[in-house]
């Protein structure tokens, strides 16, 4: 079966991060920086490398400015212009080039399927992909192009796996999965559970917050019950799919999964991106090095 490429994308972003309270308040948690970009502004840019100029935010109470930054700031170019900053003018208006920014809000945190289920209108019955507005990965290693590339050969869903530690399992969707011969890396989905206890998992690939799906999932999460948590979970919609025949499958991620939904994965990730930028890279190596050795305070 072949079916047209994706070309929209959908961020969940309504979530009030808790773990980042007080600083996520009155700013919202894909707004925090990686060096001088947002986080979520990584993530509409990797949607955009891969072809995805459609994005649809579905946020919440007080996260307007993440519309705000895809917007124009024609005072702030003029100001640069004059300046003749143009390197600064340029990433200025990069951002809000990258692509069309559309809202929807999800007015109760009822969890990641229902935020998914709030794009129905907006998404159709087309295929589309899910990012989830804390983690991205690495330029240099994309996921989303082969991601689109097979959802458009199978017409069902693909999913991204990572290896966690068996101690993690509870982090995570989990999945069980059977040998494929649709490509290296890709693996047939045969089990979905949601955040399963370390003994209890079927596998330690973890489903990483990139998704490709069918336009038919929204009548499924619409018959979602709430799961773990109490929530309505993409993991579950996507387990009755599956049960129902959808093939589903799954692309073994190799590359550096930068997860900043955490105060420490988010630390990491600053330091790791701050230390690849031509522009600080030297430097801020150095003063690390002699930090971590002690020798800095
Ligand atoms: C969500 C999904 C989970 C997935 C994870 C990836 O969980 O429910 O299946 O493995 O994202 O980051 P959350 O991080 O929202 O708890």
């Amino acid at each position: 079966m072949t079916t047209k490429r994706a070309v929209k994308a959908v961020i969940p972003a309504a979530g009030l991060a808790t773990r980042f309270l007080p600083a996520t308040k009155a700013v919202p948690k894909e707004l925090l920086p990686v060096v001088d970009r947002p986080v979520l502004q990584y993530i509409v840019e990797e949607a955009a490398s891969a072809g995805i100029t459609d994005v649809l935010l579905v946020t919440g109470r007080g996260k307007t400015a993440m519309v705000d930054h895809f917007d124009r700031r024609p005072d702030v170019e003029a100001r640069l212009e004059e300046k003749g900053d143009h390197e600064r003018l340029a990433a200025v208006r990069r951002s809000s080039e990258l692509a069309d920014i559309y809202t929807c809000r999800q007015g109760e945190p009822l969890g990641l399927g229902h935020a998914v289920g709030c794009a129905a209108s907006h998404v159709g019955d087309n295929p589309f992909a899910v990012l989830l507005g804390d983690e991205f990965v690495e330029e240099d290693k994309p996921l989303l192009p082969a991601m689109l590339d097979l959802q458009a050969r199978t017409g069902g869903i693909v999913l991204a796996f990572m290896e966690v530690a068996p101690e993690e399992t509870s982090r995570y969707g989990i999945a069980s999965i059977r040998e494929s011969d649709l490509g290296e890396d890709v693996v047939e989905v045969t089990g979905l559970v949601e955040k399963p206890a370390p003994g209890e998992a079927p596998s330690n690939l973890a489903v990483l917050g990139r998704y490709v799906l069918p336009g038919s999932i929204f009548d499924v999460i619409a018959d979602t019950k709430p799961g773990n948590g109490g929530e309505i979970q993409l993991t579950d919609a996507m387990a009755a799919m599956l049960a129902d025949g959808v093939p589903v499958h799954g692309i073994v991620y190799r590359g550096h999964r930068y997860d900043t939904g955490m105060p420490l994965g988010y630390l990491q990730a600053v330091v790791q991106l701050a230390v690849q930028r031509p522009d600080l890279g030297e430097e801020f190596r150095a003063w690390l090095t002699e930090f971590v050795g002690g020798r800095k305070g």
